[in-house]
């Protein structure tokens, strides 16, 4: 008895954990798009404590993660309730699995099901909200119940029609599926590892992050696409009683339908789908990580129902994830342009979704004591989302004792220089100011697209130009011009090349300012900091003499940004590299430079809504705040002007019914003009 009550209790205990758990995974996976936890350790956790619920019904609680879909809505957007619940799927994690939700289902059905068979895209479930026929709100699904309102991030997407065509219900809704294409996926954090930004892990997370984006200039810079694959709410019965026929009408309306979806009239040939979306699913543009298996019929839909957040009468049939057995051979470490020291691993060699897979990263010291890696380890290595390797597990029972833990390097593996880590992070840092591999990984920032843009210098040539003694950091690209003899001598920079490499590097001296800062490659500093920066200060001189407070006062700008910005620029050799640029002569000053204290703005209040054309919401919004005037995001009483572009939305309605001043972008540009000369005038 007293044995009983003890593993009832311990029952009780893991419950409480797997919740606990499950709960911080959710916020982490949803609100901040950086899961943790591998999709399969989730899916594994999740099952646990389904089962033990199911085995302890007395400790069922409607607040489980078991019960409930996603994370609540962040705080950061405007919160909006669906009008019918965004549900999630059961689970299929094998043919068996399939088959007994099938018998499940037969039972309570009289007659053959006919299914509809789709892929389960991996990205972010959203609703689109038409209403006579123009797209009026887009959300995420959130808790299910209340999502947040991404409208004009939605809007970005060039697939999801702004407007339908054909016959459609004055209120429609559609659910569907945001995805962010694969080869774009890998650019995309390409481009972010160059600029010293963590990469996201899958494309799923990219998919998300671009979303979730607060100013939707920024969304529409990532290539987003999107699947339907259902209906919401709408007001009107609509013409058709199968879900195929609906996918059908809904691709009539303009929305994209993916290719792939099958109707199957047996399980047989839904096994069969499944078994060829495995084999083609590693040559798709977009991550799916299973087949999800619909009863066609609606009027059956409707018979079976819901039960929790799952229909019954659908069923998520996943993919196995690919997992393979392999050897770590050595744990490596290599440098990253913040001097941060990053480990990876190598292994033996492994086939996986048609990928040779040698390397994995294993993030900082603290992820492998965690999983307690040992150079010599059978370890499980999967790719997560399909797509980047991870180490899953290391098989601790397959140790004969050779196998070795790490030890941290004291030194950093490239200059020697010693390795300083801080208290609150777990990422070790070289902080040699001089190391060859952050010069180098410096010199590859300085010069990539988002920053001075200069092409035709890659990894290899700037290692090759610093091997050579021709560049010692990013100023002497600019001196190259004097030494184009020595640099023609070097095997990967032929004569043409370095001609238009030389124009490039000359052509960058017209960058403005936020480029330059960018450049820089200052911690935490990225395009819409620097962007900040420079429309508050107006030159570089300002910046470097600002103190952190000044800073601070930025809306946008918070402490972790400006004290890293503050001790950037009291670094002397920073100041020395400043100088250096500002001899090649860089543009270290906005053209409206004389502007910065004419304060013309001062308590006038902004709402800059829909889409620009010569100028981006944020330049405009910068600009106002540059003047000295307010922005918000939303139209009161207290808005003095609304700036408004194409497609401004439910903003206008507002502003016209308060009555309050409407700009489009040419009498913006009027108004600031005419505002400065007065002001010139005055003095
Ligand atoms: S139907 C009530 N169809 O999977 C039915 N969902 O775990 C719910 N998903 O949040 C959705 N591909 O975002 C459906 N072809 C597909 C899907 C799909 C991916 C996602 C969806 C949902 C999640 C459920």
């Amino acid at each position: 008895m007293a044995d009983n009550t003890d593993s009832e209790n311990l029952n009780r205990l893991r419950i409480e954990e797997l919740r606990s758990q499950l709960s911080k995974h959710n916020i982490l996976y949803y609100q901040e798009n950086s899961p943790e936890a591998l999709d399969s350790e989730y899916d594994a956790m999740m099952r646990e404590l389904r089962d033990l619920e199911t085995q302890y019904p007395q400790y069922s609680d409607p607040a489980s993660p078991t019960q409930l879909v996603g994370a609540p809505p962040s705080k950061k957007f405007t919160s909006v309730t669906h009008k019918l619940p965004m549900l999630s799927l059961a689970n299929a994690f094998n043919k068996d699995e399939f088959l007994s939700w099938n018998e499940r289902i037969s039972k309570l059905l009289t007659t053959n099901i006919d299914f509809v068979c789709e892929l389960k895209y991996d990205g972010l479930a959203i609703s689109a909200i038409y209403e006579n026929g123009n797209l009026i709100q887009g959300a995420t699904r959130g808790d299910g119940n209340k999502g947040e309102d991404v409208t004009d991030n939605l809007k970005t997407i060039k697939h999801l029609p702004k407007t339908l065509t054909g016959a459609y219900p004055s209120v429609l809704e559609v659910r569907g599926e945001v995805v962010f294409p694969i080869s774009d996926f890998r650019e995309f954090n390409t481009a972010r590892s160059v600029d010293g930004l963590p990469e996201y892990t899958n494309p799923r997370n990219a998919a998300a992050g671009a979303l979730r984006q607060l100013d939707p200039d920024e969304t529409a810079k990532r290539p987003l696409d999107i699947f339907i694959y259902g209906l919401g709410y709408t007001n009107s019965t609509l013409p058709y009683t199968t879900q195929l026929e609906s996918l059908e009408y809904l691709a009539q309306l303009g929305f994209n339908i993916n290719e792939h979806n099958m109707l199957a009239n047996s399980v047989d040939q839904v096994i069969k789908y499944y078994s060829s979306c495995l084999e083609i699913q590693g040559g798709l543009n977009y991550a799916c990580d299973g087949v999800v298996v619909k009863v066609n019929r609606l009027d059956f839909q409707r018979h079976l129902g819901t039960v929790g957040r799952e229909p019954k009468w659908a069923i998520a049939f996943k993919f196995p994830s690919e997992q393979k057995e392999t050897t770590l051979l050595d744990i490596k470490f290599n440098v990253g342009r913040t001097g941060s020291i990053n480990p990876y691993a190598i292994f033996d060699p492994v086939i996986i979704g048609g990928a040779n897979i040698r390397q994995a990263t294993l993030h900082n010291e603290d992820y492998i004591r965690s999983k307690d890696l040992r150079i010599g380890d059978t370890v499980i290595v999967e790719r997560a989302g399909e797509v980047i390797p991870q180490v899953v597990q290391s098989i601790t029972k397959k140790r004969d004792g050779t196998e070795t833990q790490l030890i941290m390097p004291t030194t950093c593996p490239v200059c020697n220089h010693m390795i300083f880590s801080h208290e609150d992070e777990a990422m070790s840092y070289c902080v040699n100011s001089r190391c060859t591999a952050q010069l180098s990984k410096m010199v590859e920032h300085f010069v990539s697209k988002g920053a001075m843009d200069i092409q035709g210098l890659g990894p290899k040539q700037i290692q090759v130009l610093m091997a050579e003694n021709l560049i010692e950091d990013a100023s002497d690209l600019y001196d190259l011009k004097n030494h184009q003899d020595r640099a023609m001598t070097i095997e990967r920079i032929g004569e043409t090349s370095l001609d238009n490499l030389l124009t490039a590097i000359n052509e960058s001296l017209q960058q403005p300012l936020a480029r330059v800062l960018t450049a820089l490659g200052i911690k935490h500093v990225g395009p819409e900091v620097a962007e900040l920066l420079s429309n508050r200060f107006q030159t570089i001189d300002k910046i470097i003499q600002a103190s952190e407070t000044e800073i601070i006062s930025i809306s946008g700008i918070g402490p972790r940004i400006s004290s890293s910005i503050s001790s950037y620029f009291s670094n002397p050799s920073n100041i020395k590299l400043i100088n250096k640029l500002r001899s090649a002569g860089l543009t270290l000053e906005t053209d409206n430079v004389d502007q910065i204290d004419k304060q013309v703005l001062v308590n006038k209040t902004f709402v800059v809504t829909g889409r620009m054309e010569n100028f981006s919401r944020t330049e405009i919004q910068n600009k106002i705040k540059a003047l000295g005037g307010k922005v918000t995001s939303n139209v009161s009483k207290k808005t003095d002007f609304v700036v408004v572009g194409s497609d401004p939305g439910s903003k206008l309605d507002q502003a016209n019914l308060l009555e309050i001043n409407i700009l489009d972008e040419t009498q913006f540009g009027d108004l600031l003009q005419s505002l400065l000369l007065n002001y010139d005038q005055l003095q």
